[in-house]
């Protein structure tokens, strides 16, 4: 199957197409996932975990259709179905391949309303927004918040889910041409980073 590997060392790699890597097989529970989409993280090709896999694949949000599942799997998933996953660290293989293992609980059913492209762009930065909300700055309804970077891919997520879930008053920074943006994801206010005044 066709995959992206890193090859060389961290601090001197360089990235390949290759064409080498056979088609896993889903084992016990897991899942194998025909991959349509995968993210890019702009730094993932440093991160240590890869350079500790077998394959060097990159990826860890995927998104695509159910091919195999391994003869323990009993979860409610149909081959087929579209899914998307966030693979864990220790993934033997990463999601930059035309197949990819997942685990039941690294996968959501893909809402229709979104693309494989779209649906492979959320898990990492959605989980990294959530986990800010809940568990760092622990809002709760109501809340007052001001985003950093909202016009950003963590920043989007935290915006949407401090409104719609906590209905928050958020205030976001980005840049002027991202205001309308920010605002539509729920922002009272959006502010320009680079003026005296948001400094202030
Ligand atoms: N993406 C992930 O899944 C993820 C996961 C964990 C941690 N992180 C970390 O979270 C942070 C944001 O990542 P991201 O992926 O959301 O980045 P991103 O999509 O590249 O967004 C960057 C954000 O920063 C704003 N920005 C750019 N230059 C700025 C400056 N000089 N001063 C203030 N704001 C500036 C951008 O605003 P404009 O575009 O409006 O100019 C945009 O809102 C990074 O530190 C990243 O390492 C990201």
């Amino acid at each position: 199957m066709k995959a992206v590997q890193v090859l060389g060392t961290r601090e001197n790699h360089r990235i390949v197409l290759s064409d080498t890597l056979l088609r896993p097989s889903p084992t016990g529970h897991r899942i194998l996932i025909k991959v349509h989409a995968a993210g890019i993280t702009a730094d993932g090709v440093i991160w240590p975990e890869l350079y500790a896999s077998t394959h060097r694949v990159p990826g860890h949000d995927i998104s695509g259709t159910i091919e195999a599942v391994g003869p323990e799997y009993d979860g409610p998933l149909s081959l087929g179905q579209s899914v998307y996953a966030m693979l864990a660290a220790d993934s033997p293989q990463g999601g930059q391949s035309e197949y990819a293992i997942a685990m039941p609980n690294e996968v959501a059913i893909k809402p229709l309303s979104i693309s494989h492209a779209q649906a492979a762009a959320l898990p990492i930065p959605a989980l990294t927004a959530w986990e800010a909300v809940f568990n760092r700055m622990k809002l709760t309804q109501g809340s007052k918040a001001l985003v950093t970077g909202a016009s950003g891919a963590v920043g989007a997520m935290f915006v949407q889910i401090a409104k719609k879930m906590l209905n928050a008053e958020v205030i976001g920074l980005a840049s002027p041409s991202k205001y309308s943006f920010v605002q539509e994801l729920g922002a009272i206010k959006v502010l320009d980073y680079g003026s005296l005044d948001c400094r202030r």
